[in-house]
């Protein structure tokens, strides 16, 4: 350690271990050292088939219209080993040019279905897979059709996911043009590691040279910029990931995401990581060592003034954190997804797009939306679901879970467990809100999974001490 900070960082992520055990042994947090992050409840994994008619059925837009727009373009140039998303790679031209012609017929029967002449955007991401895997003709293309069925407002956030890969060299410059004259105005780029060597172990689709050039071209043409890492990658160590996160911090971009690594998948896909474990468990790091990898960075960014302003998310200015994140998971808005995979979130349902292909071409060939699994929330649910997502990645706020849910949260059944929470020091409280603690939000999925109901606990009751925190025992059968 050369820094006093970093002396400091590492002596406060020494201490989060100590938590660590206390949490464990009161039965939160699973014996394994696993992890599962709660982004949906219940997860997309867990739902069960849904017709297109019980999907809409009874469904009015929201009053004023807005929507928040996901699309998914489910290609990439080659297969990440950390990567459990579903995405295809190394396509050519033709089946990409396919997949946005079905993507252009899937927004126009969404836009009948739901009876409005064109979407109007809360605010946008389009993510994938790679939505930049596109040559910048067809980039192009889809832009055009995009923006001709959606209504985009000059203040509205324009996110695009995307790969360093694809923002360097002449069609990378290309690809940025377009994406800024087209309206997108915020980048988060999968930087993932800012070591060679690491990015070669992930079968990254580029090197640390690119991933700096492709920050450097972004921030130069005006966009919003947010850079992701993995930490508890095989091959780190406490002081070479804190030499990535300082240089992240030099690259000044607007947000620093931090993911740390999942071996084990939660959804449907298997990333090649698993095997990694299976053959050479000793390479991937100890729960102990993510979780100080995980607390040093948070100090090291809190000392150049980043801060965690949206779970996981570090911004100097609170404004520049996703919107369509921020709408997703603290304002519980509508959300329409669009393309194979996409989740949609629907006043009180939650549908999932297809996950094949072929079941998706022959769908909208059909002229049939691509929804097959799909939940229409009961009010235990909702209740649940109005908790979860809010208390993880902001602020609980009373007004808001009565709107939501129709119940004032003091008189629901969950009033008894926000109060348990505050006794462990898990979560403050005002007239207001709740909102977890610095303690609280280091173990933030292991905190709302308290929420869950007995059958989307993440891990068996077998990998959970007993105790007054244990998720089997919060929700009996
Ligand atoms: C949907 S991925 C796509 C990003 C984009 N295609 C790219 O690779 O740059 C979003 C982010 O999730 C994170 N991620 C993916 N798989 C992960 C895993 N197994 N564990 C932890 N983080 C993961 C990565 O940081 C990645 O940038
Ligand atoms: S991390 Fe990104 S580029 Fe890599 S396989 Fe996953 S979606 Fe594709």
């Amino acid at each position: 350690m050369t820094n006093r900070y970093r002396q400091d960082a590492a002596a406060a992520a020494r201490s989060r271990l100590q938590d660590m055990a206390r949490l464990r042994g009161l039965g939160m947090l699973p014996k394994d050292g696993d992890f599962f992050p709660s982004v949906h409840y219940p997860s997309i994994t867990m739902y069960p088939p849904i017709s297109e008619e019980a999907m809409f059925g009874g469904y009015e837009m929201p009053a004023d219209g807005l929507v928040d727009i996901y699309v998914h373009i489910p290609f990439c140039r080659r297969r990440c080993v950390f990567c459990h998303y579903p995405s295809h790679y190394g396509a050519g031209d033709e089946e990409k040019d396919g997949y946005l012609t079905a993507l252009e017929k899937e927004m126009d029967l969404l836009i009948a279905r739901l009876g409005v002449r064109r979407l109007q955007a809360r605010s946008i991401l389009i993510g994938g897979g790679t939505p930049t895997d596109l040559s910048p003709l067809q980039l192009e293309r889809f832009l055009k059709a995009f923006v001709a069925r959606v209504e985009i407002s000059p203040k509205v956030q324009f996110n695009y996911d995307v790969d360093p890969g694809t923002l360097v060299g002449p069609e990378g410059e290309h690809r940025l043009r377009l994406l800024r004259d087209y309206g997108v105005n915020r980048l988060t780029i999968g930087v993932q590691s800012l070591r060679d060597d690491l990015l070669r172990a992930m079968n990254r689709d580029h090197d640390a040279a690119t991933a700096r050039l492709s920050v450097a071209n972004s921030l130069a043409l005006g966009f919003k910029v947010n850079i992701e890492f993995i930490f508890g990658y095989p091959g780190q160590t406490l002081e070479n990931w804190l030499d990535v996160v300082e240089e992240a911090i030099a690259l000044n971009p607007d947000e620093i995401q931090l993911y740390r690594l999942k071996v084990i998948p939660y959804g449907d896909q298997r990333g090649a990581i698993e095997r990694v474990r299976q053959l050479r468990p000793q390479d991937i790091p100890p729960v102990e060592e993510a979780l100080t990898m995980k607390q040093a960075a948070i100090e090291v960014l809190r000392a150049h003034g980043y801060l965690e302003n949206l779970r996981r998310v570090f911004t100097r200015d609170r404004a520049n954190i996703s919107k369509y994140a921020f709408n997703q998971c603290c304002m519980l808005f509508d959300q329409v997804g669009l393309g194979q995979t996409a989740f949609s979130s629907y006043r009180n349902r939650f549908a999932l797009n297809t996950q094949s292909f072929d079941e998706y071409y022959a769908r909208i060939a059909a002229g049939r939306l691509p929804v097959n699994r799909g939940l229409v929330r009961s009010l235990d649910d909702q209740m649940r679901w109005a908790i979860i997502l809010p208390l993880k990645n902001y602020s609980l706020r009373r007004r808001h879970f009565q709107k939501v849910t129709g119940v004032a949260l003091e008189a629901s059944p969950f009033a008894a467990r926000l109060q348990l929470l505050k006794e462990h020091g898990l979560v403050d409280e005002t007239a207001l809100e709740f909102r977890l603690t610095p303690l609280g939000a280091f173990f933030a999925d292991e905190v709302v999974e308290l929420f869950h109901a007995r059958p989307y606990i993440p891990f068996a009751a077998t990998n959970y001490e007993p105790g007054p925190l244990n998720p089997y025992e919060l929700n009996p059968a």
